[in-house]
């Protein structure tokens, strides 16, 4: 079996895989990734991101993230949306605007509610908030953080809400896959939406590693926990693990153990729905483009093979 037949078999959701709109012209690319026998899940990697779904205000394009989201209805698989309110990636009619409270909260809304209506019946999850964080769990001072306050995020997730009462909600950020005040300040987010009455479905954890520096098992399963105690759901949204190049037989067969810890943690937890991988081939990914000096970080190589850790999360389902 692959990795999401082996995961549904395991009580999971799905397995899947991040994309993004360039990459889909490789032709072996797009055949891999279309493979439900490995992917059942897909989230597009840029192309529902607000500067690419409101590069004006008002002003919509939802061609890209359409390509995408067509993708996933052929093919069967699961869409998860990324993402909504995000401090990156924000045209600078949002990130360089004048705003008060009132007039960011409309404009933030009217976001939401475009996007999400566009979507509805389309997505299994939206990350409605992605990255709200400070490593030492304070909030990020972003545009939303600093003219809203924290009020942003129920607002935000309320509206998300009215628009597709169906779609599961998420906070999404990185660090917060162990024990520490990182995953501590997610964890009052969440309570934070709760205590306006105001629905959160679950936590998605980034889970952007780094190869021998990867939280151990125990750590992400006592985690996962905290989450889950509050009534979320949880999923690992975008892992990958990244390694100083070049790679190594040894890099890669640690590789292979963290990738294994990872998917085991999520297994071990009822609802732990599903780990998505931030793209499946090094081809693709993100990782050299941002970490000078690193990369080789997912399963499959830069000519589409599998490597170690693909067996590494067989092992795991
Ligand atoms: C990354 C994309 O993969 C890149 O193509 C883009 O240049 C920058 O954003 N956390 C997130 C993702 O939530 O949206 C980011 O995706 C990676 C980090």
């Amino acid at each position: 079996a692959g990795l999401n037949t082996a995961a549904v078999a395991k009580g999971q959701l799905y397995f899947g895989s991040a994309t993004d709109n360039p990459e889909l012209s490789d032709s072996a690319y797009l055949t891999q990734l279309s493979n439900t026998d490995d992917f059942g899940q897909i989230t597009p990697g840029n192309s529902q991101k607000w500067d690419a779904t409101e590069p004006t205000q008002n002003k919509f394009s939802f061609a890209q993230g359409d390509v995408i989201a067509d993708l996933a209805a052929t093919n069967g698989q699961k869409l998860r949306c990324h993402n909504l309110v995000w401090h990156s990636q924000l045209p600078s009619w949002v990130s360089s605007g004048t705003w008060t409270n009132a007039t960011l909260i409309a404009a933030m809304k009217n976001h939401i509610t475009n996007v999400v209506t566009h979507y509805k019946g389309k997505c299994y999850a939206w990350d409605v908030v992605n990255e709200a964080l400070n490593e030492d769990g304070s909030y990020r001072s972003s545009i939303f953080y600093t003219t809203i306050g924290e009020a942003f995020l129920p607002i935000a997730f309320a509206a998300a809400a009215a628009a597709d009462p169906s779609v599961k909600l998420y906070y999404n950020d990185y660090n917060i896959e162990s024990a520490g005040s990182k995953s501590t300040g997610a964890q009052r987010i969440v309570k934070l939406i709760q205590s306006y009455g105001v629905k959160i479905d679950g936590v998605g954890l980034q889970a952007h590693f780094i190869v021998g520096s990867t939280p151990s098992l125990s750590a992400q399963t006592t985690n996962l926990a905290a989450f889950t105690a509050l009534g979320v759901e949880v999923a690992y949204t975008e892992l990958d693990i990244r390694m100083t190049l070049p790679s190594t037989s040894a890099l890669l067969a640690q590789q292979s153990t963290d990738y294994q810890n990872t998917v085991a943690a999520c297994v071990a937890n009822v609802k732990c729905v599903g780990v998505t991988i931030w793209d499946y081939t090094d081809k693709y990914s993100w990782v050299p483009g941002t970490f000078s000096g690193q990369g080789a970080a997912c399963p499959w190589d830069d000519r589409l093979v599998k490597k170690p850790a693909y067996t590494g999360i067989l092992n795991a389902l």
